[in-house]
């Protein structure tokens, strides 16, 4: 798929079949998050991969988040403020490994949502405790995925008043 047609045709996708997410597919939406840019190309994290049924579910209680249960693969995106160069910047380079993630997924004919998780303080920490992340790494985003079971629409958001040319 060209990117740009990648980016235009991109939706949430919060509906799955029960086929699993390939091997193959996992690898390519990893490498799309390492791929990433990060300022001073610091690379500040890490990926929890969840296939198991029972850690899946246990994701569906943080409420809003029922429609977990129909996927298949979980990746939590952590930031990790140890790796930075110039500190404070990893939520915007976290943030640039998961919407990787998402059109890359896209791509093969992955479906895939964001889930919120940091900066919601009690969200971070069931993750945490779900997980086992050390105290010195940010549980920051979860990506969930699987085999698309709905089909949603492009949607044009295009919005000239949100241009300023040359000044405000
Ligand atoms: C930072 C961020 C947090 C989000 N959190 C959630 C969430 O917790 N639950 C959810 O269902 N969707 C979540 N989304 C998905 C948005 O609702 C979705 O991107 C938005 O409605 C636009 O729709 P689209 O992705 O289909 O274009 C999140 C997206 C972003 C970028």
């Amino acid at each position: 798929m060209e990117t740009i047609k990648a980016i235009m045709t991109r939706r949430s996708i919060r509906a799955w079949t029960s086929e699993p997410v390939t091997e193959q597919e996992r690898r390519i939406i990893l490498e799309a998050a390492m791929n990433a840019p990060s300022a001073a190309d610091a690379r500040p994290w890490h990926f929890v991969t969840i296939d198991d049924p029972g850690m899946i579910k246990q994701f569906t209680e943080m409420g809003g988040t029922e429609m977990l249960a129909e996927s298949t693969f979980l990746v939590m995106v952590c930031g990790d403020e140890s790796k930075e160069i110039y500190p404070g910047f990893w939520p915007q380079d976290c943030s640039c490994a998961a919407q990787n993630m998402q059109l890359a997924a896209h791509d093969i004919g992955i479906g895939c949502v964001w889930v919120a998780i940091y900066p919601l303080d009690e969200r971070v920490q069931i993750c945490r405790k779900i997980l086992g992340v050390p105290e010195a790494i940010t549980p920051f985003a979860l990506l969930a995925m699987g085999v698309p079971n709905e089909v949603l629409p492009p949607e044009d958001r295009y919005d000239k008043e949100r241009i300023h040319p040359n000044k405000w």
